[in-house]
């Protein structure tokens, strides 16, 4: 974990930004950087998601502060907290967005295709300039694309996650990983504790023992 500076150097329609950074600091898909910015009268520090490469930086997922335009100084600390890692055997790979932008998952697109995998994303919000070799579902047919995947990637609230779970089933024999989402004020640093989750009948907090959690 390393402290620094960056920069927005452009907001997206899609409401992605590019986010210039040190390249020890650009986090991992799923894991996430604390950022705020220089002179802003914000009094937290907000949680930033990796979602794509980026020149001099990364592509950062949509839920940043409205405040931040293009030249927004950022005072960086990073990367945090456990991110995704697809196994190597994976070659049918389900990006689920359960109830939120799939932009947090999409970072996991060219590792899946590097290792020769197939890849569906699953979600109602819609994504733009994906690779056309992306299927895309809606979360109708969350059932079937669980059935045919081999690995699955959730992204969910944690209100939802008892939700999700149930959908999943408790028999599904999938290798998943689901990236839990939470409000994460203190970043791993003062053990707040208001972003607890219960994982499998014990208590975790979502800002460091996740936020991308084994199913
Ligand atoms: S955000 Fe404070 S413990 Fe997780």
């Amino acid at each position: 974990m390393k402290n620094g500076q960056g920069q927005v150097a452009e907001i997206h329609l899609d409401s992605r930004a590019r986010i210039l950074c040190p390249p020890e600091l650009i986090p991992a898909p799923g894991q996430y950087i604390f950022a705020h910015a220089l002179g802003s009268d914000e009094p937290l520090a907000v949680p930033v998601f990796f979602s794509g490469s980026a020149p001099d930086g990364f592509r950062a997922a949509p839920g940043l502060p409205l405040s931040w335009t293009p030249g927004t100084k950022l005072n960086l600390r990073g990367p945090l907290g456990r991110g995704f890692a697809i196994p190597a055997s994976a070659r049918k790979v389900a990006l689920v967005a359960f109830d939120d932008s799939p932009e947090r998952l999409r970072g996991l697109i060219p590792i899946a295709f590097k290792q020769g995998a197939e890849v569906v994303l699953v979600s109602d919000v819609a994504a733009h300039d994906l690779p056309e070799a992306v299927e895309i579902q809606p979360l109708q047919a969350f059932s079937e694309i669980c059935q045919w995947a081999d690995y699955a990637a959730f992204d969910v609230s944690r209100e939802n996650l008892p939700r999700l779970r149930e959908k999943i089933g408790m028999g599904n024999q999938l290798q998943a990983q689901i990236l839990v989402r939470a409000p994460m004020p203190c970043g791993a640093v003062a053990e707040c504790g208001v972003c607890a989750v219960n994982i499998r009948n014990e208590w975790k907090l979502i800002c460091k023992d996740g936020p991308v959690f084994e199913f």
